[in-house]
């Protein structure tokens, strides 16, 4: 069976017709991923030796980065031993993804089209996860979705065992017509996870720097209710937040942390009456701050066209590209 060699010298096997996210997973280690699709493009990697073979189709990829040796590694197998370029993230690969059954606990509307719902997991569980980290949802009829975890873990509080979802509704999405016109209280349902592998890192740059658009504000939220409970990471760090929405009510939420000194930027991406904060696209708008991005690490999380052209964007302004990690939001009906 072929052997997997990442760049921290760490190794793993992977057999035929397995991908190669999947068998590192299998074997206690996680690399970098997000959809696993192959439509972000967050698990790509460099084969530096080797041959391998596409069990799915790569769309995230461009002929540029296949000529330069790029790979997806949620849709390739080894087909004889291989190095890569990137290396395994650690405390992550000691989470176990459960399955596990939950219950509505409470629904409210965020705005017209956000829902919040609380699902309640069943008391003495173990399920553990990183602030950041995503869950997958799966109703009666197997349908599954992918919604981000909103809050951090609560121990001793009346959040305990309670994950936050923020949903935006999906013109005749399947699931959504369930959570928007069926869905109530003490449903029962199964989530799996948690999954991916977007995550606070600890960092000595000066600046943390959020961006997001949509929905894409609850794992931010959610690894900033952790930073919050625990400063030593943050101090004296500054903290940035630019939201971006297309109408006011898709700003839904503030940011009201106690030991955290945040400069929060709501923006809407087209003129709308009565609205008196920025107008663009969060990436512009971070730009036009003249925040230091070669002393910045940034987090950006919501569709995944923002998150490519920030990238591309900020690190043509200084950011070292290891200093940003996104979670792409990838639609399905
Ligand atoms: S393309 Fe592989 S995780 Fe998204």
């Amino acid at each position: 069976m072929p052997t997997v060699s990442l760049a921290n010298a760490k190794q793993f096997s992977c057999p035929a017709e397995c991908t190669l996210l999947d068998a590192a997973r299998t074997q206690g280690l996680v690399l970098e991923h997000s959809c696993r699709t192959g439509r972000c493009g967050v698990c790509k990697a460099k084969v530096i030796h080797g041959q391998t073979q596409p069990i799915k189709f790569e769309e995230a990829l461009n002929n540029e980065d296949m000529q330069a040796g790029y790979i997806l590694t949620c849709c390739r197998a080894a087909i004889d031993d291989i190095e890569l370029d990137i290396e395994d993230l650690g405390r992550l690969g000691s989470i176990k993804i459960q399955t596990l059954p939950c219950k509505i606990d409470s629904m409210m509307k965020l705005a017209p089209d956000v829902l919040q719902i609380f699902l309640r997991l069943p008391p003495n569980n173990n399920f553990e996860y990183l602030a950041g980290q995503y869950i997958d949802v799966i109703a009666k009829n197997g349908v599954r979705r992918s919604y981000s975890i909103a809050n951090s873990i609560h121990e001793n509080t009346s959040l305990q065992n309670k994950l936050e979802l923020h949903i935006r509704e999906v013109n005749e999405g399947i699931m959504s017509d369930y959570w928007f016109k069926e869905a109530k209280d003490n449903d029962l349902l199964r989530m799996e996870g948690p999954q991916g592998t977007f995550c606070f890192h600890e960092k000595p740059a000066r600046n943390l720097i959020f961006l997001a658009t949509g929905t894409g504000i609850a794992p931010i939220k959610s690894i900033l209710e952790d930073l919050n409970n625990d400063q030593q990471y943050v101090d004296p760090k500054n903290i940035y937040i630019y939201w971006g929405g297309r109408t006011p009510s898709d700003i839904y939420w503030q940011p009201t942390f106690a030991n955290l000194n945040i400069n929060f930027q709501p923006i809407l991406s087209r003129a709308s009456e009565g609205w008196k904060g920025r107008q663009g696209y969060v990436q512009n708008a971070m730009l036009a701050d003249n925040i230091d991005l070669t002393d910045s690490v940034v987090y950006a999380c919501g569709s995944d066209k923002m998150i490519h052209t920030a990238k591309n964007l900020l690190i043509s302004h200084g950011l070292n590209s290891i200093n940003f990690f996104s979670d792409a939001f990838v639609s399905s009906n």
